[in-house]
């Protein structure tokens, strides 16, 4: 595989999101991964953005894969909706499911990826065996609510941690990691180990979005060449 960016539409103009979709589609194999999708929900974080009836909308407007990370309370009541919706990958908190394992299995029964996540804040060990129901582990890098914000590099002890336990097959997930990914922390995170990078602002901030994607996964692909990369 080659690494996976996903820009985040919280850093795009939400009047025209088909048109800020189109714009980090780029060339063939070289544009977005995968569309990343804040939902906030004003109680699990501090903030609101948008919920399923604009990622419905935005299925229909574009192929890229949607990266839906859900920041809302009782996610064990809604992620469904989004893997139902057709969503590619739907992630939860872990601190927010009251039942993480179960709603693995339901997102996976509506056709999508599961994805879980933790808080800067949040320990990874005792989660390892729920994590064996999941496709994703999405580690944040700045406390969930806000884009443009500056990266923690204290969280890449975790990505280590995660990136040996996949090494070893002891889990079967991609690594992501959310906050402020840009030309300057983006190394870091690559040597830690991390599949996937999500970029708000370090996408949106630029003049040409579809070209900071290629800059980005080219960093990464020179930062951590031991990976063996496809190109
Ligand atoms: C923060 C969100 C992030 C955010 C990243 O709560 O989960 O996805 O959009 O934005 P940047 O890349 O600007 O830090
Ligand atoms: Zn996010």
């Amino acid at each position: 595989m080659h690494p996976f960016i996903a820009p985040s539409i919280l850093a795009a103009d939400f009047a025209r999101l088909a048109d800020e979709a189109a714009a980090v589609a780029g060339k063939p194999d070289r544009g977005a991964d995968w569309l990343h999708v804040d939902v906030m929900d004003a109680h699990f974080v501090p903030n609101l953005t948008i919920g399923l009836p604009v990622v419905e909308a935005l299925l229909r407007a574009t192929d890229i894969p949607l990266d839906c990370h859900l920041m809302i309370e009782d996610p064990d009541r809604w992620a469904v909706g989004y893997a139902e919706a057709g969503a590619h990958n739907v992630t939860v908190h872990v601190e927010a499911a009251h039942d993480p394992v179960a709603l693995a299995a339901d997102l996976r029964a509506a056709g999508a990826r599961a994805g879980l996540s933790i808080k800067p804040g949040t320990p990874l060990e005792p989660y390892v065996e729920t994590l064996r129901h999941y496709d994703t582990l999405l580690v944040m890098s700045v406390e969930p609510g806000f884009g443009g914000q500056s990266f923690m590099p204290e969280v890449l002890d975790k990505v280590r941690a995660a990136r040996r336990m996949v090494d070893t097959g002891h889990l079967t997930l991609l690594v992501e990691i959310d906050g402020g990914i840009n030309e300057s922390t983006i190394e870091a995170a690559a040597e830690a180990g991390v599949d996937c990078f999500v970029a708000g602002s370090a996408v949106y901030g630029a003049e040409d979005p579809a070209r900071a994607v290629e800059a980005l996964r080219e960093q990464v692909v020179r930062a951590s060449a031991h990976r063996g990369w496809a190109s």
